[in-house]
């Protein structure tokens, strides 16, 4: 009896840790697994194929580089001293440091980006990271952000940060940063996943391809047919 309930928890507890642990990105199983992607090289992807034919050196997947070609590089990205160009509608700029600028980040499970925002309203417009949560730090400028709960609640937790101060966006909520200030705002973000993915929530809901239904729509948001109209073709063909 004391057995099977000891057993019973055990099995509880490793679920749970599981269920917790398939949250973000697998744990890798190996040092590295240098993505070898869509390679320019032909020859060394060839060279690969024929190696993996006696190695198979896939992981999770994926082709991964030989670990004896594997070099400084491909854990290598330079650039984020640069300012990102605002001058766009909404005023921000995200370059992203994934898997696809860094090679080796591959089964790793983090990433990176630097986020620009013009003064006075730059704003980084309510999205969601599917696959990741994410932490953020400023370090120049003041931003208002925020991030909502699930359903019932849909709370909305905001906060003013200056520069140095940090705030955490939970994975998959729906989340939003404005620059509240008259400078120019700089912010670095990390994610716990090498490919956290963006889902901007007016350009995905107004401007899927094809559009969606506006009966959906008028019905959803409850507003007028021409507002959806509107809506729609602001959003067709326009991506964040
Ligand atoms: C920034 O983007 C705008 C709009 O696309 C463009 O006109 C401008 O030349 C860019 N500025 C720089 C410095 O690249
Ligand atoms: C969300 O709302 C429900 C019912 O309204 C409440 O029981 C629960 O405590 C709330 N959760 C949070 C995290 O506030």
């Amino acid at each position: 009896m004391a057995m099977k309930g000891v057993h019973f928890l055990v099995v509880f507890v490793f679920t749970l840790a599981f269920t917790f642990v398939s949250a973000s990105d697998p744990s890798p199983l190996q040092d590295f697994c240098v993505a070898l992607g869509d390679t320019k090289n032909d020859v060394l992807l060839l060279l690969h194929m024929i190696e993996v034919l006696f190695y198979a050196v896939f992981v999770n997947g994926e082709l991964c580089k030989d670990p004896k070609l594997v070099v400084a590089e491909d854990f290598f990205f330079s650039g984020l001293n640069k300012p990102g160009n605002t001058s766009n509608p909404l005023g921000w700029m995200a370059t992203i440091v994934n898997v696809m600028k860094i090679a080796g980040l591959n089964t790793l499970g983090v990433s990176m980006v630097r986020l620009d925002y013009a003064p006075n309203g730059g704003l980084i417009p309510p999205h969601i990271h599917p696959r990741a949560s994410e932490i953020l730090v400023v370090l120049e400028g003041t931003l208002y952000v925020g991030f909502v709960t699930s359903n019932p609640n849909n709370t909305l937790f905001t906060k003013v940060l200056n520069k140095g101060d940090v705030f955490v966006f939970p994975i998959g909520l729906i989340h939003f940063q404005l620059n509240v200030g008259n400078t120019p705002a700089i912010a670095i973000a990390a994610f716990d996943s090498q490919n956290f993915g963006i889902i901007p929530i007016a350009n995905a809901i107004f401007g899927s391809d094809p559009p969606i239904n506006p009966d959906v729509l008028t019905k959803a948001f409850q507003v007028d047919r021409n507002v959806v109209n509107y809506l729609q073709s602001k959003f067709q063909g326009n991506n964040i």
